[in-house]
């Protein structure tokens, strides 16, 4: 069972989704039921993944009823600007196979461009039109937080970054917390990379009888974050679902909190175009 976030507009979100990057249109269909059949009810895509089509036909492939799931896809960095905003969400959602999504995300700022505030705007009127639930962003600095809310008064209910033990973002997420704004975690496995072999994760993972990546999971978790864990086999997928049966102690999260390296995979928000 998934415990339920609160967001700051008084809607729910579950903690733990599904995301898709990097899943081949062919393939997310498959996933993301084999996702739904293993108990997830959130599914986060985007528009540049280029598989919003095999996201909706997995939805409907599932039996699971739309209402019942969370759903949350980007808008890419090329639709910014508010009327390109409009006309990009209304093409996500007739891929997505949905008349609504449950929440939207400016995927990346892109300073360069000048142009979020306005893709901000164009998402408020969105959320308006009923057409959107929830309005967030995604990989925003505090800087461009600051200004999306300064000028519209309009708080994002998540600010989705890259976040793992070895990259633990300590400033963006306090600021996202001192603004009631829900920090979600992407590539939240450190894209299954070294960090999975790190010797003290695997020291706790033993000591729960739990993989590494249901210890880092866990972490994200009781740290309060939404976490959207990656992965195209069903194992896997069903693995890191199994993160409610388990508890760290106050001591553990903390040696898992001085593993943060700096280590970041992706690009700096401010130097994306
Ligand atoms: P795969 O799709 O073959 O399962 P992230 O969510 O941080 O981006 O990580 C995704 C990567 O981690 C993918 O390469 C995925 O591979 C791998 N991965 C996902 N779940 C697990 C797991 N439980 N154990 C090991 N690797 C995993």
């Amino acid at each position: 069972h998934v415990p339920m976030m609160d967001l700051n507009d008084g809607r729910r979100a579950p903690q733990l989704g599904f995301g898709v990057w990097q899943i081949d249109d062919a393939l997310a269909a498959d996933a993301v039921a084999s996702a739904l059949k293993a108990g997830y009810r959130s599914i986060d895509t985007a528009a540049i993944y280029g598989n919003e089509s095999g996201v909706g036909e997995g939805i409907v492939r599932s039996g699971v009823a739309r209402e019942d799931i969370y759903l949350t896809t980007k808008l890419w960095n090329a639709d910014q600007g508010y009327d390109k905003t409009l006309k990009a969400f209304d093409a996500s959602l007739k891929r997505l196979g949905t008349d609504y999504a449950d929440l939207y995300l400016i995927h990346w700022p892109v300073p360069s461009k000048d142009l979020y505030v306005e893709t901000w705007k164009a998402f408020i009127r969105l959320r308006e039109e009923g057409r959107l639930r929830s309005v967030g962003v995604s990989n925003f600095q505090p800087t461009h937080l600051e200004r999306i809310i300064g000028e519209t008064g309009v708080v994002p209910v998540v600010n989705q970054i890259e976040l793992h033990p070895d990259f633990g973002q300590r400033e963006v997420a306090a600021f996202n917390a001192d603004h009631h704004i829900v920090t979600e975690s992407w590539s939240p496995l450190g894209q299954g990379g070294d960090m999975l072999k790190n010797p003290v994760l695997a020291g706790l993972a033993k000591q729960h009888g739990k993989s590494v990546a249901q210890v880092v999971l866990r972490w994200h978790i009781q740290r309060g974050y939404m976490v959207i864990p990656k992965s195209q086999n069903p194992e896997r997928i069903a693995e890191n679902f199994q993160v409610f049966d388990f508890e760290l102690s106050a001591e553990q999260m903390r040696s898992i909190d001085g593993l943060d390296a700096g280590n970041r995979i992706g690009p700096h928000p401010d130097h994306l175009d």
